[in-house]
Parts: C-alpha cells; sequence; structure tokens
C-alpha cells in the first residue's frame, strides 16, 4: 500500500441545489431519497431484491439474494433467469414498438433514427447469424467495431444468445487486439472495414488482419460490416460481410434465458502490474445497476433524449450506452466521429438538433472545448439539455463552472459520477433533484452502496477531509466477478487488506463536514490519462520491448486537459544522446509505443539519463521522478542515490 501521507489541498465551498423546478419533476425527491437508504441500511440484501423484482423481466424468478459463500467471489440473484436483450428491448416492444431507440449520427453526417421494433429485428437477425456461424452461450466474441449503431447491435445480439462479447477499442493497436483475443479465447471477430474519427479512416480490418497474423488460433470467423467502403482484403475461408451472413436469417429469435451470474462480458483495464485484466461481468446484477442509476443519477424520464459520448470500448459505454438506457426504454444518441469535426462545436450542434436532454461527458472533453471558449457553444440552442454529468476522472472546479454555466445555462444539475471498471455502474453521486452539488465532489454513495474512507488498519476515518483509501465494505449486484481466467488476481488486486473483508477501490479519497466524497486520485501506479486508465507498467514494458531500450520508468504528469500526460525516463542499451536530445529517437520510441498499445499510450515526453533513480533495494523511486516531471523543487532524499549526477539529467538539464 502506498506509504505517502494523503493530504488534501482542495477546499471548495460552494454549493448548488437543484432548482424547483428541476425538483418537482425528478424521480426521486429527498424523501424518497431518505426512503431508499433506510431501507438499504436496515437489509441490504432485502433492498436489492425487491429492486431487481422491479426493474427487471425475469424468465425465472431468483431463491437466493446474495450467495457469499465463495467470497469474494459473490454470486447474486442464483436460481434467478434472464436475458438482457430481452429486458432491453423485448419488453419496450408492446407500447414502446415505434419509439426510438437509438440516433445514430455519423462523422460525415448521415443521421439514421432507429425504433425499439426496428432494433429487435436488426438484433434478432444478427443473432441469428452469430448462430449461423456455430456460437453459443459461453463463447467469446471479440467486438472492434466505430462508434456506430451496429456496434450496439452487436453487442445486444451476444446478449441474446448467451455469447460473452468482449470489445476491444478501435483505437487499440494490433498487439493489443491480439493479446484480447488470446485471452479471451475467442471464436469469433465481428469488426468493419474502417470507422470515421477526425476525418480520417480508422482501418479496423486491416488491424484486425495484422493481429490475426500473429496468431489468434481461436479465432475461425471474422464478421466484417461495411462503413466506409473503402478497400479492404478479405480472406475467403475466414471473412465474411455482415450483410452476406445476415442473408436468410429469421427476423424472431428466441433469448436464451441465462443464469444471473452467467457472464455477460468481459472488458480489459489496466492494473499497476502485468498485462491489462477480464473485468468479468454477471448478466442480472450488472443490469439491475445499469437500471437503478439511470432511474436516479440520470433522472431518465420517457421524454428524455439521452447522450453519453463515450465509446462502446470503454465500461461508460457499456453501462451508459450499450445497456443501461436502453433497459430504461430510453432514446439515445450515438456519435461516431470525435468532438472537433467540421468544428469544435459538433458537440454543441448535435445537442440542439437532435434535442439532446441529458448529456454525460468526460472532464477531459470539457476542459478541451473550454479552453476554445464559449462563443462556439453560445451559438447553439441548448434550452433542452436539464441534466449534466461527468466520469472519469476528478473534475476541476473551474471546468466544473463552466459546464454548470456556459452549457447548463445555471439551470442543469451536474452529476459527477465516481465509478470503475470494476463497480460496473455508478456508485457515489449525486440524485439531481434530492440533493446540492459541490463541484469537484461526486457527493454521496448511492443507495445500497457502501462506501467508505479507511486507515491502513482498515479502520474507518471518520475526521472531515482526512483522506484515506477508498473501500466499498459490502457487495453489490453489479460488482466485478472475477478477472477472466485468473481468480488469484482478483483476490489479490480488490482484496488484498482488511482480512478480504473490503473491495479496494485503487483511490484515495476525503469525505467533508456534510459527509461528501472527494477523490483524490490512484494509490497504485495507474495514470488516467483523458479519463482513461492505463497502466504505467504497460508502458515500461512497451518501451523495453524496442531494442535500443534497457529501462524505462513512467509516470503521470498533471496535464491541463488530459488530466495526466505520460512522463518517460528512458535508459538505452548504448550510450545517452548528447545533450540528452534525440528527437528521431523519441520519435521512434513514441510510435513503437503507439504499435504495441495504441495511440492513448504514446509517451508525450521522453528524457533520456544514464540510470534511473533506485531506492537501496533496488525500487525506482517514482516519487522523485513524479516530482522531476512537474519540474518541482526537490523535497526527496536523494543521497542513497549511486549516481547523483543523473538528476539534472532526469530534470532535462544536463
Ligand atoms: O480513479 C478513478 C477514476 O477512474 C478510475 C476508474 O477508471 P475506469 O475503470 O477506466 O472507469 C472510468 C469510467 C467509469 C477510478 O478508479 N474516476 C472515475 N470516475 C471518477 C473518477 N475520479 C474522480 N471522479 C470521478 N467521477
Amino acid at each position: 500500500m502506498a506509504q505517502d501521507n494523503i493530504q488534501s489541498t482542495l477546499h471548495e465551498e460552494r454549493q448548488f441545489p437543484p432548482s424547483a423546478d428541476f425538483v418537482r419533476s425528478a424521480n426521486l425527491a429527498a424523501t424518497t431519497l431518505e426512503h431508499l437508504y433506510t431501507d438499504a441500511a436496515q437489509d441490504n440484501q432485502e433492498f436489492w431484491a425487491k429492486q431487481a423484482r422491479n426493474e427487471i423481466d425475469w424468465q425465472t424468478d431468483f431463491t437466493t439474494t446474495l450467495d457469499s459463500s465463495n467470497a469474494p467471489f459473490y454470486s447474486w440473484f442464483v436460481g434467478g433467469k434472464l436475458n438482457v436483450s430481452y429486458n432491453c428491448i423485448d419488453r419496450q416492444l408492446a407500447e414502446n414498438a415505434d419509439k426510438t431507440a437509438i440516433i445514430f449520427e455519423g462523422e460525415p453526417g448521415d443521421v439514421e433514427h432507429i425504433s425499439y421494433r426496428e432494433l429487435h429485428r436488426r438484433v434478432c437477425v444478427f443473432a441469428n447469424a452469430l448462430k449461423a456461424q456455430g456460437i453459443t452461450k459461453g463463447d467469446r466474441v471479440i467486438i472492434y467495431m466505430p462508434m456506430i449503431a451496429e456496434a450496439v447491435i452487436a453487442m445486444q445480439a451476444c446478449a441474446r444468445i448467451g455469447a460473452i462479447h468482449s470489445v476491444v477499442f478501435g483505437g487499440f493497436s494490433a498487439s493489443s487486439l491480439k493479446d484480447r483475443i488470446e485471452d479471451t479465447q475467442a471464436k469469433l471477430v465481428i469488426t468493419a472495414d474502417g470507422g470515421n474519427r477526425g476525418g480520417k479512416i480508422i482501418e479496423l480490418k486491416k488491424t484486425t488482419d495484422n493481429a490475426l497474423e500473429k496468431g489468434c488460433d481461436s479465432v475461425d470467423t471474422v464478421i466484417v460490416f461495411e462503413r466506409t467502403g473503402h478497400a479492404i482484403s478479405m480472406q475467403a475461408d475466414r471473412d465474411i460481410w455482415w450483410s452476406d451472413a445476415e442473408q436468410d436469417q429469421s427476423t424472431e429469435c428466441e433469448p436464451e434465458w441465462v443464469e444471473a451470474s452467467h457472464p455477460l462480458f468481459l472488458l480489459y483495464t489496466s492494473g499497476s502490474t502485468g498485462k491489462p485484466k477480464g473485468i468479468q461481468h454477471s448478466t442480472g446484477g450488472y443490469l439491475l445497476n445499469a437500471i437503478t442509476t439511470m432511474r436516479w443519477v440520470f433522472d431518465i424520464q420517457a421524454t428524455d433524449t439521452f447522450w453519453c459520448t463515450a465509446d462502446v470500448g470503454w465500461i461508460t459505454g457499456h453501462t451508459y450506452v450499450a445497456y443501461g438506457p436502453l433497459a430504461t426504454g430510453s432514446t439515445i444518441v450515438i456519435y461516431e466521429g470525435v468532438p472537433t469535426v467540421p468544428d469544435a462545436g459538433r458537440f454543441w450542434d448535435i445537442c440542439q438538433r437532435l434535442g439532446v436532454t441529458i448529456f454525460y461527458t468526460a472532464p477531459t472533453a470539457i476542459r478541451a472545448l473550454m479552453k476554445i471558449g464559449d462563443e462556439l457553444p453560445n451559438q447553439y440552442d441548448l434550452s433542452k439539455l436539464r441534466l449534466l454529468g461527468t466520469v472519469g476522472e476528478p473534475i476541476n472546479p473551474e471546468a466544473w463552472m463552466w459546464y454548470h454555466n456556459v452549457i447548463g445555462k445555471q439551470k442543469c444539475p451536474i452529476v459527477d459520477t465516481w465509478w470503475q471498471t470494476e463497480t460496473g455502474a455508478h456508485m457515489i453521486a449525486p440524485i439531481p433533484g434530492a440533493m446540492a452539488t459541490k463541484p469537484g465532489s461526486c457527493t454521496r454513495a448511492l443507495p445500497g452502496i457502501d462506501a467508505a474512507i479507511v486507515n491502513q488498519e482498515g479502520e474507518e476515518i471518520t475526521q472531515a477531509n482526512e483522506g484515506g483509501y477508498l473501500v466499498i465494505r459490502q457487495p453489490w449486484p453489479s460488482m466485478i466477478q472475477t478477472v477472466w481466467g485468473d481468480d488469484q488476481r482478483y483476490k489479490d488486486t480488490y482484496w488484498p487488506y482488511f482480512d478480504g473483508k473490503y473491495y479496494l477501490a485503487g483511490d484515495s479519497a476525503r469525505r467533508d463536514e456534510d459527509g461528501y466524497f472527494w477523490i483524490m486520485g490512484r494509490i497504485d501506479d495507474v495514470l488516467n490519462v483523458s479519463g482513461h486508465r492505463l497502466g504505467t507498467m504497460e508502458i515500461e514494458s512497451a518501451l523495453v520491448a524496442h531494442p535500443s531500450v534497457a529501462e524505462a520508468a513512467v509516470v503521470g504528469k498533471p496535464h491541463d486537459i488530459k488530466g495526466e500526460s505520460i512522463f518517460s525516463y528512458v535508459v538505452l542499451k548504448g550510450d545517452r544522446p548528447e545533450g540528452g536530445i534525440d528527437d528521431e529517437l523519441t520519435q521512434e520510441l513514441r510510435a513503437w509505443v503507439g504499435e504495441q498499445i495504441g495511440a492513448i499510450a504514446k509517451p508525450d515526453e521522453i528524457r533520456y539519463a544514464d540510470n534511473l533513480p533506485k531506492t537501496r533495494s533496488g525500487k525506482i523511486m517514482r516519487r522523485l521522478l513524479r516530482t522531476i516531471a512537474k519540474g518541482d523543487e526537490i523535497t526527496q532524499d536523494t543521497s542513497t542515490l549511486e549516481n547523483e549526477s543523473i538528476i539534472p539529467q532526469l530534470q532535462g538539464k544536463a
């Protein structure tokens, strides 16, 4: 566990209660919320059992709410059978068949409205196509797609037949894709010829071909959706066009009723050690919290148009694009491209044109758009917006205030939602009609979620504003089930302390005088770059795999827009470049890391040194490296360094 004292420096006094108008129509008023808290405190399992029976259509009711006999492998809603696709789509058909489920907008400007009836048809046809390719319950399917409606259709189709999908973000490299295919032993890959991003085509099929060339023997079939229409190569015995795979398939597909603990999906995420881990999520518990948080935190209502800008390659794009909003019968927006094409008004243009009422994005996007100024957002009619949200990293109060004033016109509550790939759904977040928000705080834990801040001994810290480890003390329905294929890693990573009783989130946090939570950052060697998690070790391993590199250390450096930028120190096998500068090699190493992991992992800065600073026991002095990256004065003891002359090298001064 990190030894550094966790100190908090941020003090924010402003409070923003919801407007009377918002409160009047909100799903949860303060009194209802208090009842939920009381019910959950009285009997947590009974509380969730009641929610599960209210919110989910079960084909077979569950008999045991929570089985803890094999903790920390918890099993919710044992005996229950359900299907997620049925709960998202079929149950809307009786009354809402013609309601728009998805409004898709491509980066080039093409727009398509898909009703629930049409979504049902397309998901059934594609589910039958998957079955025709030999996919059955429990098989793994990789989805490597652009951010288009078909990505959601593919996910829903997998869910419909009980296949376990693993979506790989389209920005990841062939090598990352290959690792995920091999870890899941997937039989089938669903991809597209390409996708449109930033005015360019991302070569998804070509990257898939490269990944498959390197092994991946488990894969029999690649289904290719035609999105861009540009030339790609198809391998006759392996590749099939999406439209051909759908030929003659029935428009009806009986859902596969699966047990509540059946894995709905695997999603890979970085940790401080080793390769990314496949976070395994359940069907029943996951779906339940996707739904409850849509109602409580997003205050979702029948007339809303909900837009979560996250890509389906991340957990946010699972819970708040592909599943939660559809399971509550909502209309969602899916946008393929980047916020700056044709100009940085694109998000606001979409909000105006498509009538978005709830908008959910990451602080990094807010900061980037804020930098461009108020002029662009002010050109659009954003009056339909009624609720705003953020996720992925702490939002700085300045960006929060801009979001509140310029986008929300001071009338939209902002829900700052704390959660993780592992938690499946929001854990700590405001209930917008029932509490005041504070810029930078994710406020209170949701009903039924037992979040606390503890010290190294696992004792709760009750002193206001004292930092500690954020833990969850009771299991919750949408919790991670295990790390795919590695139960030990699941135990070691998430339940290492406190007798294995508390889930360790890996974040530090404090609570203020009102009991509001303030997330302070990670306690492990995990970077948060633009709201995406990257392990320092993963980037270090990629660097060291380059033939010229002997050793590498990677740390995060605070960055105005991205939250953190990637700062690396490299020791070469040969001589250190003259004056520590070799632009050509630096470009080569950046490109190399891009190929190994993906463009998001490219180091922003690289410094060359003769050695890395290490403790007597040989551990890299990361705190020192972080101080140096920031350009701060060194206050750490450096007397143990074998070679103090490396300090000016690390500082870029020699
Ligand atoms: O450090 C926290 C930060 O993002 C981590 C989870 O990353 P990931 O699994 O990629 O999921 C991101 C989207 C849910 C957390 O451990 N984080 C997430 N949301 C917030 C946050 N930090 C502060 N405030 C948030 N609202």
